[in-house]
Parts: structure tokens; C-alpha cells; sequence
């Protein structure tokens, strides 16, 4: 089958640049001397996973329970869930912890305690803010240093280490200094806190940092254990716009037909659902390119729930490949992805649903 047979809309993810996007970065995580734990949210496919740990660390980073339990049945048994534990789903996560080795994120001392009292045998990760201020305690907050203390001094808790994301560097559009500075924040945040912690009799093993900016642009990881970058397998328009990957690394795309030919305006069948509606950085919802990889002068600028609207106009033009803002959403969004070589089609792939 080739791509022109496909049902539209749907997503296709060209597995050459699959394999040479997961091939930089495990060899950028070998060059930086720390091992390489995949975030696979970015795609939910247990195949895709594989491609991105070749050698003999199989960890892996999840973003729900429900990645955890799949990819778990597909072989993998070093899953760090990069959430903070939400406490209705405790008893699931311990379960499951009986079976593999599962890390959960620990960031209030609510959890903690509940933790705590569960006696329940877990792997826990303390997370870190490194200026994103999203999750994550403040490690030069005193009381950091007493959470990771309530935790280390709990016998059936294993304290893995301590863990950041700086999803802020997503915000570094055309400003490679304020992204590298990003990035050399995230790392010094959690290895600033290890040395602390050391010091006050408090040391554990690994230190995890990790987003697909910050893990392209970094040059010096001393101090740092392992990274989670995950985006970086698909790649985007939000990543182009940040400078860290090119059109040619961007490895899924939305294959739309145009259902609907005006005088200066188009319609496509890829709406919210087949896109999502992330606005990127606000230059419309994706790049449209005809199924030879010829970019067209077509605008992007809207959609409904099922509806592309398109500014331009192309007599003829029966079907499209777009690429997307963020292929984290839109591999989320779709029941298949359609692994192609070039313009033939060589697989599908269902990414697990839910939480
Ligand atoms: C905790 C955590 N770690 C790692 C990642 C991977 O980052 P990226 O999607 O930029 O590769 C994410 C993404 O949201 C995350 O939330």
C-alpha cells in the first residue's frame, strides 16, 4: 500500500527518520556519559520504544498508569511515571510495582505521607523545579532537603534520585543563548540539590533531567545520571521553531484529503482531532506539503473540531501531508499510526489510549 491509499485523516510516521532521530540521541546520551530514558508519551507504541534503547539500559519514562501497565506487558520493566502520584491511584501504582520496577514522582509531603503510611514497597523519584514552576518542590527550600528525608527514612520506600523537566525552555523561540542557559539551569538545579543532599547524609543514586530542547542543545552533563527527552523521536513544528531539529528530522505528519475547492480558500478533513489545537508558535496549525514533500502555498490558520480551513488554492490538489505543531498531541489523538519508507506503507501501530 502506498501513502495515496491511506483513509484520510490519518497519521503517518516515517520510520527512516524515526531511526535516525532515536540513533542521535542515544549517541548524544553516550557522548554525554549518561544513560538514555526515552519519555515514549510521545508516541504510546511499545515498537517505537524499542528503536529508542538499543543498548542495554531498557528504561523508560511515562506520562499514565495506562502507558506503565502496556508497555510493561510489551517487555519493558524500568518505568520511571514522570506524574506527580496522584493519590487515587496509589494502590494501581503499588501493584504494579509488585511486578516490575516502577518509579513514581513524589513532590508534597501530602503524598509522601500517604506513601508513608501505604507501607506499600515503592521506587520514588523526588521532583525538582528548575524553573518551569509547574511541578516539582523548590530545592532551596529547606523543606525539599525534609521531604527527601521523610522518604529516605521510610524502609519500604527505595528513593531512586531526584528528577527535573524545564519545559520552559519551550518558550526559547530564535534565542539559542536563552535555551542553552535553560538548559545548563535544568542541570545545575538537580545536581546543585545532590551535592546538598550528600552532604547532609541524605545521597542517592541517579539524577534525571530532560526535554528535547534542553537534551539537544546541552554539551556537559557532569553530576546528571540519565535523560528523558521524548519529543525528539517525532520532532515538530514547535521544535523547528526552537532550532534544535530541521524540516527533514520532523518524522510524523497528518495525511488530509481536501474535501472542499473555493476561489482563494480550501478545506481539509484534518480539524482539532486530527491536529489537536496547540497554537505552536502562532504561525498557523501546521506546514502543508503535497504527498511528494513539495511545500505548498497553503495557510493553515483554522479549525473546527473536524474541519481544516486553509487559505490558498491549488486546482486539483486532492490530498495532503501536514506537519504538525506538536506530534505528542496528534500521535495521542489517533487510533493508528502508519509506519511508512519513503512512500510506501510497512506497518500500523495503535498507541494506548487513556489514564
Ligand atoms: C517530566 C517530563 N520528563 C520528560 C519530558 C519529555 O520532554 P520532551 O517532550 O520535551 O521531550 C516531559 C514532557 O512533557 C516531562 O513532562
Amino acid at each position: 500500500m502506498r501513502i495515496h491509499d491511506l483513509p484520510t485523516p490519518c497519521a503517518v510516521m516515517d520510520l527512516d527518520v524515526v531511526e535516525r532521530n532515536a540513533e542521535a540521541m542515544a549517541a548524544k546520551a553516550d557522548a554525554l556519559g549518561v544513560r538514555l530514558r526515552p519519555h515514549v508519551k510521545t508516541h504510546k507504541i511499545p515498537h517505537v520504544a524499542r528503536l529508542q534503547t538499543p543498548g542495554p539500559f531498557k528504561g523508560i519514562t511515562v506520562s499514565t498508569l495506562a502507558e506503565a501497565h502496556h508497555f510493561a506487558k510489551h517487555g519493558f520493566t524500568d518505568i520511571t511515571w514522570a506524574l506527580p502520584l496522584p493519590p487515587s491511584r496509589l494502590a494501581e501504582a503499588a501493584e504494579l510495582a509488585e511486578r516490575i520496577d516502577l518509579g513514581v514522582l513524589v513532590d508534597t509531603p501530602a503524598t509522601a505521607a500517604r506513601l508513608v503510611e501505604a507501607r506499600r514497597p515503592m521506587r520514588v523519584w523526588l521532583k525538582i523545579d528548575c524553573g518551569y514552576h509547574r511541578a516539582g518542590v523548590d530545592p532551596t527550600d529547606p523543606a525539599s532537603m525534609d521531604l527527601l528525608r521523610t522518604l529516605m527514612e521510610a524502609d519500604h520506600l527505595d528513593v531512586r534520585g531526584v528528577l527535573t523537566h524545564a519545559g520552559h525552555s519551550y518558550g526559547c523561540k530564535d534565542d539559542p543563548e536563552g535555551l542553552l542557559a535553560i538548559a545548563r539551569q535544568e542541570r545545575d538545579a538537580v545536581v546543585d540539590f545532590a551535592a546538598r543532599a550528600d552532604h547532609a547524609g541524605l545521597g542517592f543514586r541517579h539524577v534525571s533531567v530532560g526535554s528535547t530542547p534542553t537534551c539537544s542543545v546541552i554539551d556537559d552533563l557532569t553530576g546528571v545520571t540519565e535523560i528523558r527527552p521524548g519529543n525528539y523521536v517525532f520532532f515538530d513544528l514547535h521544535q523547528l521553531g526552537l532550532g534544535v531539529c530541521a524540516v527533514e528530522d520532523i518524522a510524523l505528519s497528518v495525511v488530509a484529503s481536501v474535501i472542499g475547492q473555493h476561489m482563494g480558500r480550501m478545506v481539509l478533513d484534518c480539524g482539532a482531532l486530527a491536529l489537536s489545537k496547540d497554537p505552536g508558535h502562532g504561525e498557523g496549525y501546521g506546514r502543508v506539503f503535497d504527498l511528494d514533500g513539495e511545500e505548498l502555498p497553503i495557510a493553515l490558520h483554522g479549525l473546527s473540531q473536524e474541519h481544516g480551513l486553509a487559505k490558498g488554492y491549488v486546482p486539483g490538489l486532492e490530498k495532503v501531508r501536514v506537519l504538525p505543531n506538536h506530534s505528542c498531541l496528534v500521535a495521542a489523538l489517533h487510533p493508528v499510526i502508519y509506519g511508512v519508507r519513503g512512500d510506501e506503507v510497512v506497518g500500523q501501530w495503535a498507541p494506548v489510549r487513556g489514564w
